[in-house]
């Protein structure tokens, strides 16, 4: 069983996709704790779910580099297989990365190496695009610049806002965020044979 971390920092409904397949008895991975950089909404899924969860305030730390050691500290905690980052909005520094890649995966709602960054699907709907994406990366060193797990076009409709235009990717991310934990979990994806 394939022990795994979710870090996120919004409202988590990509966690509660991989939540809510974790409960099927035959998947083969199990989300051991939540952890947060802020107060964040998506903290309630763990109240709901019933798992561990952890907060490290980034605002609480002098440095970017002491807040990420503090965070791996407390994901070490939980000794897990895997870490995801599902709408988690930290740049992890190198020093974090190193520590936890390459069992470190993110979501991203862009099909990347387009759009890359915080704001991928603004600068998607900004650019004027008829098809964006999502992806499943290895997180490294740069910015949404890993290995690509994963990864599915989404259309852009007539009529779409940046809101619909990034439920609509939201969707696409939970299935492949999902797939990707399988495979990982299942031994068909060997995450160090990307890095
Ligand atoms: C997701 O699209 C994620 O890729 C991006 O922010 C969104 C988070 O959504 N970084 P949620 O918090 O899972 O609802």
């Amino acid at each position: 069983m394939l022990k795994v971390v979710v870090l996120i920092s919004g409202g988590g409904s990509n966690l509660r996709a991989l939540l809510q397949a974790t409960e099927d008895p035959g998947y083969p991975a199990r989300v051991i704790a939540i952890g947060a950089d802020r107060d964040a909404d998506g903290l309630g899924l763990a109240e709901e779910f019933g798992i561990p969860s952890f907060t490290v305030p980034f605002t609480n730390f002098a440095t970017r580099e002491e807040w990420a050691a503090e965070l791996v500290r407390q994901i070490r905690v939980w000794q897990p297989d895997l870490v995801v980052l599902s709408g988690f909005m930290r740049l992890l520094p190198p020093s974090a990365v190193e520590a936890l890649t390459p069992n470190l995966i993110n979501t991203h709602p862009a099909y990347l190496p387009e759009f890359p960054g915080a704001h991928a699907v603004r600068d998607a709907f900004a650019a004027g695009v008829t098809e964006t994406g999502a992806s499943i990366i290895v997180v490294d060193n740069g910015v949404d610049s890993g290995p690509i797990i994963a990864q599915q076009r989404v259309p852009v409709l007539p009529g779409d806002t940046e809101t619909t235009l990034h439920e609509r990717i939201k969707v696409v991310e939970r299935t492949l965020l999902v797939q990707t934990v399988r495979d990982i979990a299942d031994g068909a994806l060997a995450l160090e044979t990307l890095t």
